[in-house]
């Protein structure tokens, strides 16, 4: 990596100042019902502490649009984090301010705090100097550790770098960058990529980036329809992007002039409506009735699917096939993340970017078996798409 890390600087005796991304999603009794991006978190957290350095950590929670809002506090991150830790963390009552100041100054070696969310103050996405200069004065030694936020230019992430000399990344950024920046850079191939989601808006960035790479691409998702559309086909209720349909044929047209493979499905799951208790059946793509919408890749193309990333040495996900929170529409996802598991298996190097494909593979209780699945939802996206991610690119040489 270009990037100064953890293991590169001494924290000893020092306030280190840690960005994470604690944005852990919350049920109404406040149980985080995903603690991914916390635990993801500690290699860089248990170095600080057994090092000796006095952690500040902060972070965001929701979107509370500047103003003090309970309903957003870290307070339950706090204490899931004391709980994983097996010690203490204090919870400060704000992030900035004398009080928080003066707490911080109060740390011993190896003690942690957790400032309270950071978005009570529209000086943070508003990436306000002042703000950045008052976070930057709590530490001697900035970290960033959070992947999920890295592409925001916000004041916990860009701003602070202005003001502290020591700007490093931690383990999870590190671990990020180096699988998803190698299947970027140098993936083994075969390299088989799956995108999904509703849109080729929302991925047609992702796709010109990985035709530079890929020799295989596999389109779910509804996006699907407005390849066909394209096609010549009926896609009935199904959701169509009209303004997308000359796109989809250059997107296809470029696969063809590169030599890479890409495949759409040739069967899809249809239903009246999009609703639990609707029923549905698979349909070839000629057959689609006026009436009806496609919520997901029907079982043969599950399976031409899943040859496909059998025969991967680096298979990269992103998307999923269909509306996979309801049972009934989730097989194809769920054929997916199933081959993904045994493509691991057999010795293929499997990512997954954050968001809907790593909620995918978590419902099916198949995380563990993937080599490397992304803490960052927007975050893995754009880096995929090949931008520059700000609070990477501000941190130290
Ligand atoms: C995420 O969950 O993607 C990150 O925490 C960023 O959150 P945001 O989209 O509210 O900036």
């Amino acid at each position: 990596m270009q990037k100064k890390t953890l293991s590169d600087i001494s924290v000893k005796g020092k306030r280190v100042v840690m960005r994470v991304d604690f944005n852990v999603p919350l049920d109404d009794n406040k149980i985080i019902t995903d603690d991914k991006r916390i635990v993801e978190s500690l290699p860089s957290i248990k170095k600080v502490i057994s090092d000796g350095g006095r952690l500040i950590l902060m972070s965001h929670l929701g979107r509370p649009k500047g103003k003090v809002n309970p309903e957003f506090s870290l307070d339950p991150v706090a204490k899931k984090l004391a709980e994983l830790l097996g010690s203490p963390v204090i919870m400060a009552k704000d992030c900035v301010g004398s009080e928080v100041t003066a707490q911080v100054l109060a740390l011993k070696d190896g003690e942690v705090i957790l400032l309270e969310n950071l978005r009570f103050h529209s000086e943070e996405e508003a990436n306000d100097p002042d703000f950045s200069k008052q976070l930057a004065e709590l530490g001697e030694v900035y970290v960033n550790d959070a992947f999920g936020t890295a592409h925001r230019a916000h004041a916990s992430t860009e701003g602070i770098t202005h003001f502290i000399k020591t700007a490093v990344a931690g383990f999870l950024i590190e671990r990020e960058l180096l699988y998803l920046g190698k299947a970027l850079q140098e993936p083994e191939r075969p390299f088989v990529a799956i995108l999904g989601g509703s849109k080729i808006s929302g991925k047609i960035d992702v796709l010109e980036n990985l035709f530079k790479k890929v020799d295989t691409v596999l389109i779910g998702g509804a996006m699907v329809f407005t390849f066909f559309k394209a096609q010549g086909y009926q896609t009935g209720k199904s959701l169509v992007e009209e303004s997308k349909v000359e796109l989809a044929l250059k997107i296809l047209d470029e696969a063809k002039k590169k030599g890479i493979k890409l495949l759409l499905p040739t069967d899809v799951i249809l239903t009246a409506e999009i609703s639990a208790d609707s029923s549905s059946y698979a349909a070839s793509i000629a057959s689609i009735p006026e009436n009806m919408i496609g919520v997901d890749i029907g079982p043969v193309t599950a399976e031409a699917y899943r040859n496909e990333i059998l025969s991967a040495r680096t298979v990269l996900w992103n998307g999923p096939m269909g509306v996979f929170e309801i049972d009934n529409f989730a097989a194809g996802t769920m054929a997916v993340a199933k081959a993904l598991t045994e493509a691991t298996a057999n010795g293929a190097t499997t990512i997954v970017g954050g968001g809907d494909s790593a909620a995918a593979i978590a419902k099916a209780g198949l995380s563990k078996e993937i080599t490397h699945i992304s803490t960052g939802g927007g975050a893995s996206l754009e880096f995929l798409e090949g931008k520059e991610l700000p609070g990477i690119a501000a941190l130290n040489d």
